[in-house]
């Protein structure tokens, strides 16, 4: 006889919309994980006292969304060298008591691309647009998938340039990371990265067609019905384009992973979501 479900949930501000639920529901019939997964909507003001309410009654993971995933990570006891680099935690895993913080929307990137896109990074020219949180969770990963280069380009460039320093001044990696102007790129890619939030307004980050060709993959970290306006761009230049549905599954994946011990297959989850969404 089973027992009592494991309790999970992604707790966020709004949450509402969150295909997390539905990704993990999916992960458990799978694997035959014997758990629930809920939403969880806590009070601008009140991130910490949901997180201790869910804990108290027995939870034992969390996913956070925004705008929660830098008070996850002050909260954590525990970090993993992934959250340290981000600054954010996407995943608490309650363990004996303490909660353990991760973050694995990086690694969702990395596998995303170099599994389900095909790509490699080993030594490939690698240029992350963008330097808010989301650019800042993808540069350890990015870095640890050993590219030749990783290009941080930002509209504020100090904010890209203090990021590549923090990153190349970390042992860890051998970090080829350099910043530039958008202004200032030249040359192509094999592989840009969207991490600006200028697709939510539809607009295009100011690049030019050159860092695009046939060989390029441009890959935008936000997803939707319709190619983004990056998307778009990149197409009409000759490069493959991909949204970042895969990265919301294979991040949900890793998270699984953490908590369960087991990977779950994302490409059927993968499958359903995207013909869920025309
Ligand atoms: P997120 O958590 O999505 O990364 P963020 O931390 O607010 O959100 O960062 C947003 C990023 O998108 C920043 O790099 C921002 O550039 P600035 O640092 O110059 O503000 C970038 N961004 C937002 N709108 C943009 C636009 N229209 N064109 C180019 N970059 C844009």
């Amino acid at each position: 006889m089973m027992g009592a479900p494991d309790r999970y949930a992604v707790i966020g501000h709004p949450v509402a919309h969150s295909k997390s639920p539905h990704i993990h529901a999916a992960f458990a019939a799978q694997t035959g994980q014997n758990l629930t997964y809920e939403r969880l909507l806590a009070p601008l003001n009140g991130f910490v006292a949901t997180v201790m309410g869910f804990i108290e009654q027995g939870g034992k993971g969390l996913n956070v969304t925004l705008p929660f995933k830098l008070e996850a990570h002050a909260l954590a006891d525990m970090l993993t060298e992934r959250a340290c680099a981000a600054g954010a935690v996407n995943t608490l895993n309650i363990v004996n008591g303490l909660i353990l913080g991760d973050n694995t929307d990086g690694v969702g990137l990395v596998v995303d691309i170099e599994c389900n896109a095909g790509l490699p990074l080993r030594g490939k020219k690698v240029l992350l647009l963008g330097a808010g949180g989301a650019a800042r969770g993808a540069v350890l990963p990015l870095l640890q998938a050993g590219p030749a280069t990783l290009t941080i380009a930002n509209r504020t460039s100090a904010k890209a340039d203090a990021l590549a320093r923090e990153f190349a001044a970390s042992a860890n990696v051998p970090a080829n990371i350099c910043a530039c102007d958008f202004s200032a790129l030249r040359g192509r890619f094999d592989l840009v990265i969207n991490a600006t939030s200028a697709s939510l307004g539809g607009e295009l980050p100011p690049i030019l067609p050159e860092l695009f060709g046939s060989a390029t993959l441009a890959y935008d970290m936000m997803y939707g019905k319709e190619p983004t306006v990056f998307m778009r761009f990149a197409a009409r230049h000759d490069a493959a384009t991909r949204d970042g549905l895969g990265m919301l599954v294979e991040q949900a994946a890793e998270s699984f992973l953490l908590w369960r011990g087991v990977r779950p297959d994302t490409a059927p989850v993968y499958a359903e979501l995207r013909a869920s969404m025309d």
